[in-house]
């Protein structure tokens, strides 16, 4: 059984990381979408909220599981006997990070591979970041996350529309 790990904040889960999973859910036998902390950024969603909301936008995916980890990724690779870590690539400006991530997960697990999956062009501009300022401000974020998490974004704001 061939199992992929599709790791990321996904604070919260967009079109864009919805589409890169479902493609990567079409290649491996079982991908495991394991939500991480991002030492970078601090989260809107607790673990267990991205999780749950994870969880109802990939529920039409058979072979897609979902998790959350604390520790490395590499570790969590080892654990899970993955052979890939897929990931998204939007633009040039995510290549330096995700190279530097890739060879520094490579170093501490040689067995894995990271896959990098090319975002589709309409999804080129989507980030996480970008939802939650648009929700923010009061705009419309219809068109970027799945429908089914659209009121658990709009809320976190104050906003019961
Ligand atoms: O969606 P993001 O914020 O780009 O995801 C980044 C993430 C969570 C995949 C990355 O920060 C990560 O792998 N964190 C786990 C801790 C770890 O293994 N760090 C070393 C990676 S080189």
């Amino acid at each position: 059984m061939k199992v992929a790990i599709c790791p990321g904040s996904f604070d919260p889960v967009t079109n864009g990381h919805l589409q890169i999973i479902s493609r990567a859910a079409a290649m491996f036998d079982r991908v495991i979408v394991v939500t991480m902390a991002n030492h970078n950024k601090r989260p809107l969603f607790s673990a267990s909220e991205r999780i749950d909301l994870l969880r109802r936008a990939t529920a039409y995916l058979p072979n897609v599981e979902v998790d959350a980890y604390d520790g490395l990724l590499a570790e969590y690779a080892r654990e899970k006997k993955a052979i890939a870590i897929v990931k998204g690539l939007r633009a040039m400006s995510d290549f330096e990070y995700e190279f530097q991530m890739a060879l520094t997960n490579r170093k501490l697990n040689p067995a894995v591979e990271t896959v990098f999956l090319t975002t589709s062009a309409e999804h080129m501009y989507l980030s996480s970041s970008l939802v939650k300022q648009v929700a923010s401000l009061g705009g419309d974020i219809r068109e970027f996350v799945p429908a089914c998490i659209v009121k658990d974004i709009l809320e976190k704001y104050g906003r019961n529309e």
